[in-house]
């Protein structure tokens, strides 16, 4: 059969690893799992409490506000608020997506058509190098190094790609998709990149989406900026914030695409026609979560911050140089010397064969990444000093 739209996706890189993992653990191994971005940790109390009781009103079992019920956008603006000292009008400025991924592909169908062009990092999030090929639009890559190599600010380092992708591309981009703290090189960026970048885009009549997945969980007392708190950001400016990594809550399916009341209104608009929005008794549990779980994404942080400690000292101990990142829930590591050769899946492959330990493969994520294993925080501190034993007894050639 002929399909469209399809056709040119590499396969999705998880389930390839996904398999190999289901292969191993079927010879009954016990395979320490850093290769999916997908939290062990688990969802808020009152939020589950909130849902239970949720559930039982059939008031609740009807089709949802596909923009979102009042108080949920209302949560997320007193949020904003407290964390960002960003304004939002629920009304206007805000708008409920079935979690981040979903926000953005859609996003792209308003923003984009077949003749247009987006400007994205890479390597990247896959749905962000993607989502744009979906709305018949193209993608021009701009390199992300790894802080943890590069002498200079990934900030600057991004924004100089910028610049050149800008200026030689044969038709202006529309739309530039940012993501910081970055998945999967963990890069992060202070305020002052977000002016510059805010900046470009008035200057060159460009929206600007941002994907702040990671945005509760940086490390060593830092903070990651909301592009929104820019002055004049909402002019040309679109955030997507989701309750996936900050309150652990990946199955539940809540984001929020906030910022430029057009582009939120254009999103809303299609969203209308597309889905009824996420099941009521969990949009009601999300607002419970952020009204009432306020301080739990730093509990979060904190969790994740002691095992980067614990996986970036192992590997370094073994001899697998590794920088520490400043945030996001994942260590970018480039494959050490001695395994280069393989690349990324090779040497992914070979981890699960002969360590039990499984990373995501840097080529999954595009162009550039093919040098790097990605390693998801989501094994508990004990099961992560496992891992780096096993690392040890399988990567010979460091010793
Ligand atoms: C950059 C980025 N955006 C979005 C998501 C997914 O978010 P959600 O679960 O809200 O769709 C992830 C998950 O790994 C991510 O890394």
């Amino acid at each position: 059969m002929e399909f469209r739209r399809i056709n040119g996706l590499p396969p999705y890189v998880f389930a390839q690893m996904n398999a190999l993992k289901a292969e191993a653990r079927s010879k009954g191994r016990d395979v320490i799992d850093f290769g999916f971005g997908n939290p062990d940790l688990p969802s808020p109390g009152v939020a589950v409490a909130k849902l239970a009781e949720a559930v039982q009103n059939p008031k609740n079992h009807r089709y949802s506000a596909s923009r979102g019920i009042p108080n949920l956008r209302l949560a997320i603006a007193t949020r904003y608020k407290n964390l960002f000292d960003v304004d939002l009008d629920p009304d206007t400025e805000v708008v409920t997506t079935i979690g981040a991924k979903e926000g953005l592909t859609h996003l792209m169908w308003v923003l984009l058509g077949p003749g247009d062009t987006a400007i994205v990092p890479s390597p990247s999030y896959p749905i962000h190098l993607a989502g744009p090929g979906f709305a018949g639009a193209k993608v021009i890559t701009v390199p992300m190094h790894d802080p943890g190599v590069s002498t200079n600010d990934p900030g600057d380092d991004f924004f100089d790609g910028l610049v050149v992708a800008w200026n030689e591309a044969p038709v202006k981009p529309r739309v530039i998709i940012a993501s910081f703290p970055h998945n999967p090189t963990s890069a992060c960026v202070d305020l002052a990149f977000m002016q510059r970048l805010v900046d470009f885009a008035l200057e060159h009549d460009i929206v600007i989406c941002h994907d702040f997945a990671y945005a509760d969980l940086g490390f060593d007392g830092y903070k990651p900026p909301s592009i929104l708190q820019v002055p004049r950001a909402k002019e040309c400016c679109v955030e997507l914030y989701t309750l996936t990594k900050s309150f652990s809550m990946a199955g539940w399916r809540v984001g929020f695409l906030v910022g430029n009341a057009e582009v939120v209104a254009a999103l809303t608009k299609l969203k209308s026609y597309l889905d009824y929005g996420t099941f009521q008794p969990v949009q009601i549990a999300a607002i419970v979560a952020m009204n009432e779980a306020v301080d739990y994404p730093d509990q979060l942080q904190r969790i994740y911050q002691s095992r980067r400690d614990v996986l970036i000292e192992g590997v370094n101990r073994i001899g697998w140089a590794v920088a520490p990142p400043r945030g996001s829930m994942f260590i970018w590591a480039p494959i050490p010397e001695p395994y280069r050769e393989m690349g990324s899946l090779d040497f992914s492959r070979y981890l699960i064969e002969e360590a039990d330990v499984a990373t995501s493969p840097g080529v999954g994520f595009g162009e550039g990444g093919d040098g790097h294993v990605r390693f998801a925080l989501i094994e508990n501190e004990l099961r992560t000093q496992q891992a780096v034993r096993n690392l040890r007894k399988a990567l010979v050639k460091l010793q």
